[in-house]
């Protein structure tokens, strides 16, 4: 077992939307090893249907377990969680497995209004996984629920362009103009009575869009996102499976932990993985997962 535990746990995402999640489960997780995988060739799935990310997840799970060994696997995309983690579960019944939902009962308990605003992609929030989830809390909050359609891939995109200077207006780039369309689509948000106090970020690239969502939302909104709680439950599951990775107690050979590979262009992943976790570029390589 003591060999099992320093085995890497592997990540995924369409893209490099689960680099958000990534940078939780690295602080919460500091002597894990990661494999995190960006299907970016494949991305966006938001807009794809069931079969088709359900085949990705299962060609990417079986790469991730045949090519890296990886003792437990975190699908860091709330679109590939509904399409496929029961078939996930169900073929690798032993394989300590995360998912992820848009965290809708952890915004029942901050909202004062009542009114909970949820975003994310067609694919999660037209799935029978998210309405099952909306039915079992029918009644305790009126839910808002938009789907954002080509915001992940615009996320995609925005990461291989300079950042914004301070000060650009919101609707002045790509992601800001869709952001625009989509928070105005949605009413009023504040704390008012009647106004959505609460938005939910039930896609993983939306966070790397947060300071522009705030800009339209408005300062007293609460933000809701999985991150951290997704880091909790990793934590928590291998602490269950003794799996939990042991320090080597000696902290400068522990670094670097992290392999990011994709199946797009690695110049992207490498630019995000510099612009949101501050890792260098050789931690990044492109793979072919067929
Ligand atoms: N980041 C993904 C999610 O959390 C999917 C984005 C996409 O590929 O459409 O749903």
């Amino acid at each position: 077992m003591s060999e099992a535990r320093q085995l890497p746990i592997g990540v995924f995402d369409s893209g490099v939307g689960g680099l958000s999640v990534l940078r939780a489960l690295r602080a919460a997780l500091p002597h894990e090893r990661f494999v995190y995988l960006a299907d970016s060739a494949h991305a966006p799935y938001g807009e794809r249907g069931d079969a088709y990310v359900g085949a990705r997840t299962h060609a990417i799970t079986q790469y991730l377990l045949e090519q890296h060994h990886i003792k437990a696997l975190v699908v860091a995309c709330n679109t590939a969680t509904a399409a496929a983690i029961h078939e996930v579960r169900s073929r690798y019944p032993a394989l300590p497995l995360v998912g992820l939902e848009p965290a809708i009962k952890p915004a029942l308990a901050v909202t004062r209004t009542g009114r909970v605003g949820v975003i994310g992609t067609r694919g999660t929030l037209t799935s029978a996984k998210f309405d099952k989830l909306l039915g079992s809390l029918a009644g305790q909050a009126e839910f808002v629920v938009q789907p954002c359609d080509g915001l992940a891939h615009a996320i995609e995109r925005s990461v291989a362009q300079p950042e914004p200077s301070p000060g650009t207006p919101v609707g002045a780039t790509e992601t800001g103009a869709l952001c625009a369309r989509y928070i105005g689509a949605m009413g009023d948000f504040g704390t008012a009575p009647g106004q959505i106090d609460t938005l939910v970020l039930g896609c993983t690239h939306y966070i790397f869009v947060a300071h522009e969502l705030r800009a339209l939302a408005g300062p007293e909104v609460q933000f809701i996102e999985t991150g951290e709680p997704v880091a909790r439950q990793t934590r928590r599951l291998l602490e269950t499976a003794g799996l939990l990775a042991a320090p080597n107690g000696d902290q400068a050979k522990e670094a670097p932990h992290t392999r990011l590979l994709t199946t797009g262009p690695v110049a992207m992943l490498q630019a995000a993985a510099q612009r949101w976790l501050g890792l260098p570029a050789d931690c990044c390589e492109t793979v072919s997962v067929p």
